[in-house]
């Protein structure tokens, strides 16, 4: 038991050197990525942040992107969203509630689009992690040399268009030149808003906090029932304990 453990935490240390160094690695490659580094602070048990994530989702996100291991009914389930109410609010490219999260434009014809096919979200949370996602959805500025005329402070010269520019408004980035002569770099230093849009800031950053809670959810939808159970179990054992120990105490309170 005690070694299986040990096993375990040093597996566990190990992999999160190798993620560290991964990611310095990936930090170095971008040079200017991951200018922003804040928290999304999301949290997947709040269901009514759930429901609206995935009304944005579907009505911001499901025009390029889809969620092909996510089943309506299974939103339904987990979220306490009514069959009509899933038809109604979220099935607009769908027929039966059984169906996946997929959409009708084809990845050949989106890399022709756009340059680069946009992934499938199902598992992009766990592949970049909320705080990653809820940076780069706040990320976009205004570049006239990219098609898009955006570019991400999080992921450069990505292909992806600002398509919340309407709530978030419209912000130029602006850069820095940092170190000594001879090996100065830009950095990334603050954004300006050149446009307002129709949300305020606090207001953006809740919008993209339900979306981003919406895609740890669907990165592993098992975790909502996983912490109701988790809770059962846990009162389970403690009843448990409580009688084991009472009935400890009953068998041994002759032998003295
Ligand atoms: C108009 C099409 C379009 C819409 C709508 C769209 N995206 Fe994208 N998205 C793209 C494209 C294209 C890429 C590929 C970008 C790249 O690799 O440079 C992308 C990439 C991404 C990525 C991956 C970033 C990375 O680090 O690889 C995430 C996350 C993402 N989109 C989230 C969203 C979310 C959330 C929404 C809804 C608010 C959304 N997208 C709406 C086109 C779109």
């Amino acid at each position: 038991m005690t070694t299986m453990h040990t096993q375990y935490r040093l597996r566990r240390m190990l992999a999160a050197a190798l993620a560290g160094s991964l990611l310095a690695a990936g930090n170095v490659a971008a040079s200017g990525g991951g200018a922003l580094a804040d928290h999304a602070g999301v949290d997947v048990s709040n269901v009514a942040s759930l429901q609206r994530g995935a009304r944005n989702f579907v009505n911001y996100c499901m025009g390029c992107h889809s969620a092909q291991y996510v089943r309506y009914n299974r939103l339904g389930q987990d979220l306490g969203i009514s069959e009509k109410q899933l038809v109604d609010n979220l099935m607009f490219a769908a027929q039966k509630p059984t169906e996946t999260m997929t959409i009708a434009m084809r990845p050949a014809d989106a890399a022709r689009w756009f340059g680069t096919a946009p992934p499938d979200l199902s598992l992009i949370a766990r592949n970049r992690g909320a705080d990653y996602l809820f940076n780069f959805l706040r990320g976009f500025y205004l570049d006239p040399a990219r098609p898009s005329g955006v570019n991400n402070v999080m992921l450069p010269n990505t292909a992806m268009p600002h398509v919340l520019a309407e709530l978030q408004g419209v912000r130029e980035a602006v850069f820095a030149e940092e170190g000594s002569e001879g090996a100065t770099h830009t950095v990334f230093h603050e954004f300006r808003t050149v446009a307002p849009g129709r949300l305020g800031a606090e207001e953006y950053d809740q919008f993209v906090r339900d979306i981003v809670n919406f895609l740890v959810y669907i990165g592993e939808p098992i975790q909502l029932e996983r912490q109701r159970l988790g809770l059962a179990v846990l009162a389970f054992l403690l009843v448990f304990g409580i009688l084991s120990y009472l009935l400890k105490k009953e068998i041994w309170k002759d032998v003295r």
